[in-house]
């Protein structure tokens, strides 16, 4: 079978991945680091390609303090090299499908035909006939698309051997005043802070602690 990692390098990495509590605090040029994660956000899907989301890259080290302080002190707001806080609309309509189907018919070539039909199926199905998709509420099922970007994320990077701590033990009321995200319609659900563990966190020496296999699986 066609793989581009083999299975065991592939555990590995998810075994030597975890949330890292103590960040090495140093001043490093993060370009490269940027652009990694920039990359692998892009490419990581959303549910009706709806990329109505922003990433938040947080440099600022007196904005860092601030929301440290709403994040229950965790060091990592502030050590880590980046922080990104994963956020979403809230006044979700059907401006943000348009733009989209704008982009997919440059990037696709499609005609107009197609994409007006295509933007009439998304309106009707995510917009105006939304209950039958059990959509009970939009800023909770856009706060999903946040936690695939996460996880996406983190696996890329664990794969990179590039530390990460999720983070979502935040307020995110204070970060949308900090981040001044009210103004720009949108809510900070999670963030994670990226690399790199310290030597000292006693953390990366503990065993992973998971259920069997046979606790998580029902076989049917
Ligand atoms: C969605 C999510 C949010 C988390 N938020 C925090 C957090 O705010 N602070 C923290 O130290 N760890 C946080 N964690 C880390 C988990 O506690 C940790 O991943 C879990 O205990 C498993 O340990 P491991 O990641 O070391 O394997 C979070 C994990 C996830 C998946």
């Amino acid at each position: 079978m066609k793989a581009f990692l083999k299975n065991e390098e592939l555990f590995n990495a998810l075994n030597s991945r975890y949330a890292v509590k103590q960040f090495e605090k140093r001043d490093i040029d993060t370009s490269e680091l940027e652009d990694t994660v920039k990359t692998i956000l892009q490419l990581t899907p959303t549910s009706f390609w709806l990329q109505a989301y922003k990433f938040i890259n947080v440099k600022d080290k007196d904005t860092r303090e601030a929301l440290k302080e709403h994040s229950w002190n965790q060091w990592q707001i502030t050590d880590a090299d980046m922080l990104v806080v994963f956020t979403v609309p809230t006044d979700f309509n059907k401006s943000h499908i348009e733009k989209h189907m704008a982009n997919m018919k440059n990037i696709k070539n499609m005609d107009d035909e197609k994409v007006n039909w295509v933007t009439w199926f998304m309106i009707n199905k995510i917009i105006e006939t939304w209950e039958e998709l059990w959509i009970t509420n939009f800023e909770e099922w856009t706060a999903k698309q946040a936690y695939i970007w996460l996880w996406n994320l983190m696996t890329s990077l664990s794969i990179l051997w590039i530390d990460a701590c999720p983070l979502e033990w935040l307020n995110p009321k204070e970060y949308n005043r900090i981040l001044k995200l009210d103004e720009q319609h949108l809510s900070a659900k999670v963030a994670i802070a990226i690399w790199k563990r310290h030597a000292d966190d006693k953390y990366q020496d503990e065993p992973k602690v998971r259920f069997s296999k046979e606790e998580l699986f029902i076989e049917m």
